[in-house]
């Protein structure tokens, strides 16, 4: 097989290291990958959001299956495009990534399907969305409507934070048209999960659960980020748990999607929040995590192409169940100093070599690029440096014994990613 793979990110190194262990595959491209990714498959220099120019390779080079990392492409609907040209892609079409493009779209379709969420209002006019603002209670949580590059989220813990953001989105205009809808949802608090399935419009198998720590700084404080580090599993998410996700959550999307003549096929990611009462739906997202990914695709056995060529070709039901690696696996991600907000790039990355020399470490590379000097930052969150092991507390020793390898100027990370008494 000649499979092609969208994007230049840490998932998407990810899944070119997991598609490069398959025996089915000959030839890995991907457009428009990274340093890292180059060690590993053949780079296209053409970018993610140039659906014509993918859609001329995938013809040229007889690509038999293409995976779609990032959302913007599907936003644009690169699926529909690759299907019309009968080319076996996987990812939903635009119509269904709307579940990730559009959180006002999201949230009305889970309340019809009676799917548990947090409650909110929709505001495109500042003074109503301030007016609201002095009804409620704080903490609330303001998001755009649109895609934010995870900067579309502000969880307010005070008035004054919350007017803040609701002028910044619908005054200042600073997300441009993405934040030009706003939603004002209801505070939820509880443990995050992340939860990926994959989904051919009818039959859900979820992946392993996972935990995403989205904030820059240690114990959750600062701005929300992309994903600042990631572990699975999830020790409390037993078979009961994640079957009431699948029933509850995941399974009624799905069947809303349809219903609406817009089935989803891909993989589905849920955000949710496990409150006192149950799990609730943060957020979906229409593609793999990041940097969910690393460690859910470092535990997995099961050769990946199989699980995406059922999903392609609506063959889910008939899937052996999916293989997994005993232990746990921790991503702990490298970003530029200043990020999330302008990051400082440009910076010389030294280690990376004697990081990944440690047994089990894959240091997966996100904004990388080769300068000059070799190995520099290009882009917010620069590396993903992932361990695996027995347990947790082994995956989290190993990760951060590479990470101490790794330096760059104005580096910044976190020290608790999968902390002790989080998971044993
Ligand atoms: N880590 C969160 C996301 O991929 O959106």
């Amino acid at each position: 097989m000649r499979v092609l793979v969208i994007g230049g990110g840490g998932r998407e190194h990810a899944i070119v290291w997991k598609i490069v262990q398959s025996s089915r595959v000959t030839n890995i491209f991907c457009a428009p990958g990274n340093p890292g990714i180059a060690t590993l498959a053949e780079c296209v220099p053409i970018q993610a959001d140039n659906i014509q120019d993918l859609l001329s390779f995938a013809q040229d080079q007889a690509i038999d299956l293409t995976i779609v990392g990032p959302e913007a492409p599907l936003a644009d609907g690169i699926a529909d495009h690759f299907r019309q040209a009968r080319l076996r892609i996987f990812g939903p079409g635009r119509m269904a990534a709307r579940i990730e493009t559009s959180k006002v779209f999201a949230k009305d379709l889970m309340r019809r399907s009676g799917i548990p969420t947090p409650s909110a209002e929709t505001f495109t006019n500042v003074i109503r969305a301030q007016e609201y603002l002095r009804r409620h209670n704080m903490p609330v949580v303001i998001k755009a409507d649109g895609l934010a590059q995870g900067k579309g989220v502000v969880v307010a813990t005070t008035l004054a934070e919350a007017q803040k953001a609701v002028t910044d989105l619908l005054e200042q205009n600073v997300l441009g048209a993405s934040g030009a809808t706003i939603m004002i949802e209801e505070f939820v608090a509880g443990d995050e999960l992340s939860v990926m399935a994959l989904t051919d419009g009818n039959t859900v198998v979820p992946l392993l659960a996972s935990r995403d720590y989205k904030r820059i700084f240690d114990n959750d404080q600062g701005p929300n980020t992309g994903g600042m580090g990631s572990f699975a599993p999830v020790d409390s998410v037993d078979t009961a748990l994640m079957n009431r996700i699948l029933n509850e959550i995941l399974q009624p999307i799905v069947d809303a999607l349809s219903s609406l003549g817009s089935p989803y096929r891909g993989v589905l990611y849920a955000g949710i929040m496990l409150a006192s009462d149950g799990p609730k739906v943060l957020e979906c997202n229409a593609r793999f995590g990041d940097p969910e990914t690393q460690v859910v695709l470092s535990l997995l056995k099961t050769d990946l192409v199989d699980l995406l060529g059922a999903v392609v070709d609506h063959q889910l039901d008939a899937l052996s169940p999916i293989e997994w690696h005993e232990g746990a696996a921790v991503c702990v991600v490298l970003a530029s100093g200043n990020y999330p907000s302008r990051p400082n790039v440009g910076k010389i990355i030294h280690g990376v070599a004697k990081a990944e020399n440690i047994d089990d470490v894959n240091v997966f590379h996100a904004g990388t690029k080769i300068g000059d000097m070799g190995l520099m930052t290009a882009g917010g969150r620069v590396l993903g440096v992932t361990a695996t092991s027995t347990d947790h507390r082994g995956a989290r020793a190993k990760a951060y014994e590479a990470v101490a390898h790794i330096i760059f100027d104005d580096m910044q990370y976190r020290r608790d990613i999968c902390h002790k008494g989080v998971e044993t």
